[in-house]
């Protein structure tokens, strides 16, 4: 039988690798009004106007897509329990189910939510405000798991892994979190989101829930669970969703081993309404609301708003009840007496006095942006100028080799987005060859020299 990895090291170099595929009793989550970043692997952004939902539906949560969604075969899965444990386990959902059943609300926050506003830029995904969503998820605590298990003195780290496999000699998606996290009472395995079974795109039958933190450690279609004596040293662990857990001098470069990995969120709020450049007239109520959440150093306490690029600050309302890991949402009504244009702002702090920045903490990977929030606003009786909207990237001229050696495992998309420059497209070519990609030497130039040309390069 071939393995998973070969059936995608088959097709590499054939044509598309499969996009999607799955099982008709697998539930899948129709997705509507969502940015697209990337179509094949599936990356894809919440609009600023669906925060105003205290519990984000699955049709408009992101998704984050590492490789390709695995198929999965609801009659054979199994999880399997391995390590530093006295009795390894392999559990059907039936078992999984048997044990007490709990929900939470919680925060999902992809670590790179926000990439695309950090100057200098770095290579990734360039989200912008929506890689969040705040749901109720429900299922086993991993700490029951564990204790089933009997996780061994020398147990340290826990290390999970989903069912995904990446292309060509991708390193595949494997993360751990320490024992201390894993047996916290809030730490789940779900198999459900906002009462209804987990759908596939969010990691069905089941994946790990750990609240306060970034969503890199709650791995989907969770498959094996390995408790580790010593630290993992997987790609995804030792050399991406790395921090140096200080703010850099932008566009420096770090080494791996001088960061840590990525763990709690940080404080936060968001602008749902109005958006950015919107024009409202002068003498009404203009409600301004939007969410606010921070990570495992307690919840948000209050929001304040200011008006005139924070000068001012008023408090808004808190409309969403104080709960460990949810989001809050708030409203202020605001009543803009003066045409003139506004700069809105609005800034999250938590009971223990953490606040959101002014000026972004710049780190070599673009995690963790929680830069005070600004929607500009035109305040008139004049009705505003139709919006121009951004014409499709020119993919034409595709120098010899592009559609052989980069097209195979993603479409354009995933190119255009980036910001980089000459040197940092070189790092990437290299990336990419070390996972699969074949680029000619003789090909290599107009190849590089494509691809500023296709994306936003400088
Ligand atoms: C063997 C499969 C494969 C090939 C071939 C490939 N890529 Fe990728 N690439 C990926 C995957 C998978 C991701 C997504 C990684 C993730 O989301 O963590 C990716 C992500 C990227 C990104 C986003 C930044 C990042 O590093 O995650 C860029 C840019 C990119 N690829 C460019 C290219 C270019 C240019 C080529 C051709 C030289 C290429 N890729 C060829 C698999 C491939």
């Amino acid at each position: 039988m071939l393995s998973r990895r070969s059936l995608l090291r088959l097709s590499v170099g054939a044509a598309a690798l499969p996009a999607f595929s799955f099982d008709e009793t697998v539930p899948v989550a129709k997705k509507t009004g969502m940015i697209v970043r990337a179509a094949r692997p599936e990356d894809l952004e919440m609009p600023l106007e669906f925060f105003s939902d205290y519990l984000t539906p699955a049709e408009h949560f992101f998704v984050r897509t590492h490789t390709y969604v695995p198929r999965v075969s609801p009659g054979e899965y199994k999880l399997e329990v391995a390590g530093e444990v006295s009795k390894p386990l392999a559990l059907s959902m039936t078992d999984i189910r048997k044990l007490p059943r709990v929900e939470l609300v919680s925060v999902l926050e992809c670590a790179g939510n926000g990439r695309s506003l950090y100057a200098p830029p770095m290579p990734g995904l360039q989200w912008s405000y929506g890689a969040v969503g705040n749901a109720k998820w429900a299922g086993v605590r991993l700490g029951d798991v564990l204790k089933q298990a009997g996780v061994k003195p020398a147990g340290r780290e826990v290390l999970f892994d989903g069912l995904d496999v990446g292309p060509g000699t991708m390193p595949d998606f494997q993360r751990t979190i320490p024992v201390k996290k894993a047996l916290d009472p809030n730490t789940l395995l779900a198999y459900e989101m906002n009462g209804r079974t987990l759908p596939l795109q969010h990691g069905f039958p089941l994946r790990v829930i750990a609240p306060g933190w970034a969503s890199d450690s709650w791995v989907k279609w969770l498959a094996k669970i390995t408790v580790l004596d010593h630290d993992f040293d997987g790609f995804f662990m030792k050399t991406a969703y790395r921090h140096p857990g200080k703010p850099v001098r932008p566009g420096e470069a770090v080494p791996p081993e001088k960061m840590s990995p990525v763990t709690s969120l940080r404080v936060k709020s968001v602008i749902s309404t109005p958006a950015d450049g919107a024009t409202v007239a002068p003498g009404g109520v203009v409600k301004v609301a939007g969410a606010a959440w921070s990570g495992d150093g307690g919840p948000v306490e209050s929001v304040e708003v200011s008006a005139d690029g924070g000068r001012t600050w008023r408090a808004a309302a808190m409309i969403s009840p104080r709960t460990p890991f949810g989001w809050r949402l708030w409203s202020f009504d605001w009543r803009p007496a003066r045409e003139q244009f506004h700069t809105l702002m609005a800034r999250a702090k938590t009971a223990a006095g953490d606040i959101q920045p002014f000026a972004q903490e710049w780190n070599p990977s673009g995690y963790q942006w929680n830069v005070v929030h600004k929607v500009g606003v035109n305040v008139s009786s004049q009705p505003a100028p139709a919006a121009q909207p951004a014409g499709p990237v020119d993919v034409s001229g595709q120098p010899a080799g592009y559609r052989s050696s980069c097209l195979v495992c993603h479409g354009d998309d995933v190119v255009t987005q980036q910001r980089l420059t000459r040197g940092q497209w070189e790092k990437e070519v290299d990336k990419m060859g070390r996972w699969g990609a074949r680029v000619k030497p003789e090909d290599r130039e107009a190849l590089l020299d494509y691809l500023m040309r296709i994306s936003r390069g400088r």
